[in-house]
């Protein structure tokens, strides 16, 4: 059988947890006057957590002191959490749980590679961290989307070349660096936002098991 990883987007791929995000950011801006849209989250997704606080501050041209983002970025993780603390497995996108099994069945590699420094909490609550054969998440890489980094150590972390990797992705800064790593790129969600992805698909619903198999073996 030929062996493939694939490599897995934790927030807005495995688990529907953008809208916590959404909320959490969306409660900071407003204490700081700034106007916050859902299409303005749209910059945020794949993006880290420092990275995201700067964008919302030039959204609303407001400078902080390095003090004052380090209390931003405290309060933002605490209310962030508190949504996740109440999260289960209803909270796993539609189609996940179907892929995540014909893979395993399929004898593939399977990894995660996020920017969250949540990650491993958020697998645990969802019950699908015993499917993942490695992690690398936001605690483990120095350079974000769309550097390669995450991917790059994913296929390290089960010793299989670049080429061998699949990766699922709901954000462009995503797919840019699986592309840039030379791994297959497949954008969930929308077409317009992922157009630089080799492959597109709405959702996990709409992926079939022939087309994982023509993955497999091409
Ligand atoms: C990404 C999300 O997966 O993780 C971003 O798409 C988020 O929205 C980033 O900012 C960092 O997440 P966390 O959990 O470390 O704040
Ligand atoms: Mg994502």
């Amino acid at each position: 059988m030929n062996k493939k990883v694939f490599i897995f987007d934790l927030d807005g791929v495995i688990v529907d947890t953008a809208k916590y995000h959404f909320l959490a950011w969306k409660k900071m801006a407003d204490s700081l006057g700034i106007p916050f849209t859902h299409e303005d989250n749209e910059l945020l997704k794949g993006v880290s957590r420092v990275h995201s606080l700067e964008i919302i501050l030039d959204l609303g041209n407001v400078s902080l002191s390095q003090i004052e983002k380090e209390k931003c970025l405290l309060q933002k993780n605490k209310d962030y959490l508190a949504y996740i603390e109440k999260m289960n497995e209803s909270e796993i996108l539609p189609g996940v749980i179907r892929v995540l099994d014909f893979l395993k069945e399929q004898g593939q590699k399977i990894v995660l590679g996020s920017a969250s420094k949540n990650a491993k909490p958020i697998l645990e609550k969802a019950k699908v961290i015993h499917y993942f054969d490695a992690l690398v998440d936001g605690n483990d890489v120095t350079n974000a989307k769309p550097d390669p980094e995450v991917f790059l150590q994913g296929a390290l972390k089960v010793k299989m070349p670049n080429e061998a990797c699949v990766v699922f992705e709901d954000s462009l800064a995503g797919i840019q660096a699986a592309n840039a790593a030379h791994m297959v790129s497949i954008g969930i969600g929308s077409h317009h936002v992922l157009h630089e992805a080799d492959f597109c698909f709405n959702d996990f619903t709409t992926i079939s098991n022939s087309f994982l198999l023509d993955i497999i073996n091409n």
